[in-house]
C-alpha cells in the first residue's frame, strides 16, 4: 500500500501543496498552488494552507509537514527575514493546528529541502558532512551529518566581509542589483570557499529556481569538496516536507533507511 503524506511550501511569491508517495519521494496528483497574500501575516498563510490540504483530501492520519522560510525551534518562529514581520514570536505548530484542523509539522524550507535530498536525491545515502543551500529570494541551508539533521542553521546569515551574505550573494540578488553571471559567481565563490573552511563537508548540493541553469554557475566554482545540483528541484520543499514530518509521528530522526 502507498505511504502517503501531505507537503506544503510557503514562499514569498508562491504557498505550493502536494500529496507525496513516502516511498518514491515522488508527488501523487497534481501539485496545488495559490499566490502569497501581499499581507503574508500568519494567519493569512494559514488559511491558504487549510485550503491546500482540503483541496488535496487528506485524510486526518496523513502526516502534514509546512516549511517555513525561518527557523522553527520547537515549533516557533524566533525571526523571519523575507515574509511579514508578524511572524516572529508566532507558535507556528499551534497557529496551523489551530486554523487547518489537523496535527501539523512545521520545519524551516531549506532543512525540507535536505531531508528530500538526502533520503530521493542528490545526497542519496552519503555519509559524513552534507551541506545543502537554496539559493533563491534568500539563502537557506540544511546541515546533515551521516543523515541526521541539525537544524535551524541559517547559514545564509553568515557575516561575510561584514555584509550578511544572503543579502549579497542570494539568487534574488543578481536579478536586483543587475549583476552578471560573472559578478555573481565571484561573489557565490566567496561564500562556498567560506562555508567549506567552516565545516569542510563531504558534499554540498545547491537548490532552489536558479539550478536549474546550473551549468552556468557550479562548474566556475572553485572548491576542494564537490558541489553538485539538487536533484529534486522545486518538488524538494514539498517531498522533504512531508518524509520530514512523518518520521516526527514515528518519533524518528530524519535518517534515511539503510544509514
Ligand atoms: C531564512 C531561512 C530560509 C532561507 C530560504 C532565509 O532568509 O532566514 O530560514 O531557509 O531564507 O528561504
Amino acid at each position: 500500500m502507498t505511504r502517503v503524506g501531505v507537503g506544503i511550501d510557503i514562499g514569498g511569491s508562491g504557498v505550493k501543496g502536494a500529496l507525496v508517495d513516502l516511498d518514491k519521494g515522488e508527488f501523487i496528483g497534481e501539485r496545488v498552488r495559490y499566490d502569497t497574500p501581499e499581507s503574508s501575516t500568519p494567519l493569512a498563510v494559514a488559511k491558504i494552507c487549510k485550503t491546500i490540504i482540503d483541496e488535496l483530501g487528506a485524510a486526518p492520519e496523513v502526516p502534514i509537514g509546512i516549511t517555513v522560510p525561518a527557523p522553527v525551534l520547537h515549533g516557533v518562529i524566533p525571526f523571519i527575514a523575507n515574509l511579514d514581520q508578524s511572524w516572529t514570536g508566532i507558535n507556528a505548530d499551534e497557529l496551523f493546528q489551530e486554523v487547518t484542523g489537523h496535527q501539523v509539522t512545521v520545519l524551516n524550507d531549506a532543512d525540507a529541502a535536505g531531508v528530500a535530498e538526502y533520503y530521493f536525491g542528490a545526497a542519496k545515502g552519503v555519509a559524513g558532512t552534507v551541506i545543502v543551500t537554496t539559493l533563491g529570494t534568500g539563502i537557506g541551508s540544511a546541515l546533515l551529518y551521516n543523515g541526521i539533521l541539525v537544524p535551524n542553521t541559517e547559514l545564509g546569515h553568515v557575516e561575510l566581509d561584514g555584509r550578511d551574505a544572503e543579502s549579497h550573494a542570494a539568487a534574488s540578488q543578481r536579478v536586483k542589483q543587475d549583476l552578471s553571471w560573472e559578478e555573481w559567481i565571484s561573489r557565490l565563490q566567496r561564500y562556498y570557499s567560506h562555508i567549506e573552511m567552516l565545516f569542510s563537508p563531504d558534499l554540498m548540493v545547491v537548490g532552489g529556481g536558479v539550478s536549474k541553469k546550473h551549468d552556468r554557475f557550479l562548474p566556475k566554482l572553485d572548491l576542494k569538496c564537490p558541489i553538485v545540483p539538487a536533484a529534486l528541484r522545486n518538488t524538494a520543499g514539498i517531498v522533504g516536507a512531508a518524509v520530514y514530518a512523518d518520521e516526527q509521528a514515528k518519533n524518528n530522526v530524519p535518517t534515511a533507511p539503510g544509514v
